[in-house]
């Protein structure tokens, strides 16, 4: 299906029909194309809000037709077509490589004048680590203090989302929102992390299953999110807050059990040892096993956020089953090579050879 049709489904089937209409502000997004941003932009203009894009205009140009207007630009030091306008707020969500803190620095000390508030979408992985339980937006952030980074080393991911956030704060202080979602899943997410289990589980029969059920798991349905953010800008609310769900986390045997309801499939699930798993190579939250962490040590608190203050300021969360449904639904209209190459996730072979070895250790 054409995405800009799917992009239209979602909205009449009424997705954001029960929120009251909002008083109309003028938005800038940093980015607008890619995953999050288009669900960002739909939820934005339903919400009666006027909507700028600033991007390169590689990933997605024209996409919204003449309902947002677009500014073509590189973060990479053009900035020219952001200088001299003005918006309510800027929901900032195209840094996320090892020179966002630079990227940062840039756009928020241009905008300072020209915005009221800056949102800034950074990420779970700015903690230091994730041992603390419950997990809550003051455990410490990586620096590169507590955390060395070779000097010839470009910023990791985590280091470099920690200094983006903190170059918002020094360029706008008092008037940045930070946001760090944990893995961002639903329609038209193109890493297949999450897509991978409703697609596995719909395919029926004996489905590896990681742990012994009892670790914690916390994503964010893409679409929680934008209305979070959406919300954060409306109240003009400020602060740092994680963006994951729900509250406290769940089971990963509830997790999956709520998957197979949404794609409405009944196979058998093998719970199989996470150090069995580990020892043969098959690394949590890695490639062949998205989604999924070990609650002990350093992630202990990694699926267990207490999520009371963001809650307080509006995050909500749609259910584990609803995701599966919609994000089944969605790959379903994705081309057959597409389908064919996902890009996260066990190969039917490799799930079939560690069951027959995790049946037949005796
Ligand atoms: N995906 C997750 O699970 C996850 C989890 C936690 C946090 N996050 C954060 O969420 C944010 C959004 O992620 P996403 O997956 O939606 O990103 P994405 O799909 O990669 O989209 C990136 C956006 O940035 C624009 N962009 C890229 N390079 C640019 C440049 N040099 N100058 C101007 N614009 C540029 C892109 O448009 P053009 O290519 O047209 O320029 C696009 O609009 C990121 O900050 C990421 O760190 C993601």
């Amino acid at each position: 299906m054409d995405r800009r049709v799917f992009l239209g489904s979602l909205l009449a089937a009424g997705c954001h029909a029960a929120l009251p209409p909002a008083r109309s502000r003028r938005i800038l997004i940093l980015g607008g194309t890619g995953f999050i941003g288009p669900h960002q932009v739909r939820h934005l203009l339903a919400r009666g809000h006027q909507v700028t894009v600033f991007n390169r205009g590689r990933s997605g140009r024209g996409l919204f037709g003449k309902d947002v207007e677009e500014l073509i630009g590189d973060r990479n030091g053009d900035l020219g077509a952001l200088a001299g306008r003005r918006w309510d707020a800027v929901i900032d969500e195209s840094a996320s490589q090892s020179t966002a803190p630079e990227w940062v620095a840039r756009s928020a000390g241009l905008l300072r004048d020209q915005v009221d508030q800056y949102l800034f979408v950074s990420t779970r992985s700015v903690y230091r680590d994730m041992a603390m339980v419950p997990m809550t937006a003051a455990a410490p952030v990586l620096t590169r203090e507590n955390s060395p980074v070779p000097v010839d080393r470009p910023l990791p991911y985590g280091h470099a989302k920690a200094y983006a956030e903190r170059a918002a704060h020094d360029a706008m202080p008092g008037r940045v929102t930070v946001v760090r979602p944990g893995l961002i899943i639903g329609p038209e997410d193109d890493t297949d992390r999450f897509t991978y289990w409703p697609v596995r589980i719909a395919r029926g029969g004996d489905v590896l299953a990681p742990g012994d059920g009892s670790d914690h798991v916390q994503n964010i349905d893409v679409r929680d999110l934008v209305e979070f953010q959406a919300t954060l800008v409306e109240n003009g609310t400020f602060g740092v807050f994680n963006a994951v769900g729900p509250q406290g986390g769940q089971p990963y045997r509830t997790f999956l059990a709520a998957i197979a309801e949404g794609v409405g499939s009944q196979p058998t699930f093998t719970w199989v040892d996470a150090d069995f798993l580990i020892e043969r190579g098959v690394r949590p939250y890695g490639r062949e096993l998205p989604a999924f962490q070990v609650m002990r040590g350093n992630t202990a608190g990694f699926g267990r956020f207490d999520l009371s203050a963001e809650i307080a300021v509006g995050l909500r969360f749609r259910s584990t089953t609803v995701t599966a449904r919609d994000t089944w639904e969605w790959w379903r209209t994705l081309p057959a090579e597409r389908r064919a190459a996902p890009k996260a996730g066990m190969s039917p072979e490799r799930e079939r050879e560690l069951l027959a070895a995790w049946h037949a250790r005796g």
